[in-house]
């Protein structure tokens, strides 16, 4: 039992995710109980390095948040505080580590532990300020439910949601049409909302970057939808990482630590037109998946997870963060949880319903 905290700090880094606001809350309202006083910092960690991004988080600051998006804190998913990047006279960039400015930030606000709230990226900075003595609790949070350790994050279920509702609204007007539908989801390097919100949403043909997909197996599906089947259209969801066989993933922007990813689906489209000669349209959902509020099952599991961050803090163990094991909320050290991306296993059972169902996973 840590008994010599009396105000903490919790900051949102990262991509937001629906749920991040229900964590804040929890967090208000547990340590609250506990006597502390509660400060959010503005921004990731950009409200200690410019300007006072430090604001006070009481009850009322917190109240009726819980089914909001976004975050009321704000995040970025730049400036990170261990490779800020700084221009030079002649215009180039380059990094400085200011980990030991937001360290002695928190100390001359007299503030003892952080809650940090984020993905892989912004747990990593979390576990490199716990390595240089802060007193830090992660929690996890992605709608991409690419962090190991945790069997969810929260804010997953909430973008499979939105994703299965498109690929849902996506079968009318692909059978007025008779066309091929080609629906891009975001997941970075991992499937798990194109495979989740491809079954749910009962696609004909979904590529994830777990498995190349390979064109001619993506076709013969599609023919054999039309011509066998008699269904005259078909859905594709593609991962937003998928690539073809002896291919590569495609970006919007490459390099500099900024990678986006994107494009799949334009690709994927062009091709299926060019063999099937079926009209063919794609889309790509985009930021909706991150937007709107979490549903009744993020909620729970992003308030689960406030308080059970808060405890950690109370309890002394620090360097941890906190992870679903269903049906259990635990602790698992930070280092184990960044040490690696948790991608879709290939002899899962939800893959082999989908082959089950006669879905085509591209190889
Ligand atoms: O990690 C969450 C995520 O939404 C990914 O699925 C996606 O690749 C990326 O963030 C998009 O980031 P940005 O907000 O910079 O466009």
């Amino acid at each position: 039992m840590s008994t010599d905290i009396r105000r903490i700090a919790v900051n949102t880094g990262g991509g937001d995710a629906p749920g991040l606001n229900a964590v804040i809350r929890a967090v208000v309202l547990s340590a609250e109980q506990l006597g502390w006083e509660v400060f959010g910092i503005r921004e990731s960690y950009d409200g200690l390095l410019d300007g006072d991004g430090v604001v006070p988080l009481d009850r009322a600051a917190v109240r009726g948040i819980t089914h909001q998006g976004g975050t009321i804190l704000g995040t970025t998913n730049r400036g990170n505080p261990l490779r800020w990047p700084v221009e030079e006279e002649d215009g180039s960039v380059t990094h400085v580590d200011r980990s030991q400015e937001v360290i002695d930030a928190l100390a001359e606000r007299e503030i003892d532990a952080l809650i940090a709230i984020g993905g892989d990226g912004s747990l990593d900075i979390a576990h490199t300020l716990f390595q240089k003595g802060l007193k830090v609790v992660g929690v996890p949070k992605t709608i991409d439910n690419d962090l190991a350790a945790t069997n969810l994050t929260f804010g997953f279920i909430t973008a499979v949601e939105t994703a299965t509702d498109a690929i849902d609204k996506l079968h009318s007007t692909a059978e007025a049409h008779q066309r091929v539908m080609v629906v891009e989801v975001m997941g970075r390097n991992a499937g798990w909302i194109a495979l989740f919100s491809g079954v749910a949403g009962s696609a004909d043909v979904i590529l994830i970057p777990e498995i190349p997909y390979d064109l001619d197996r993506v076709c013969a599906r599609i023919e054999e939808r039309y011509v066998v089947e008699k269904r005259e259209f078909a859905i594709v969801v593609v991962a937003e990482g998928a690539y073809p066989v002896g291919g590569e993933p495609l970006f919007l922007q490459a390099g500099g630590g900024q990678e986006r990813l994107g494009g799949m689906a334009h690709k994927v489209a062009t091709d299926i037109e060019d063999r099937t000669g079926r009209e063919t349209r794609h889309l790509v959902l985009g930021h909706l998946q991150r937007g709107g509020g979490p549903n009744s099952y993020d909620r729970l599991l992003a308030l689960r997870f406030g308080a059970a961050a808060v405890k950690l803090v109370r309890d002394g163990r620090f360097g941890c963060m906190v992870a679903l094991d269903p049906p259990d909320v635990l602790a698992v050290p930070l280092g184990e949880a960044i040490a690696r991306i948790k991608t879709v296993p290939l002899d899962g059972d939800i893959i082999e319903t989908a082959r089950a169902l006669g879905t085509c996973m591209g190889d």
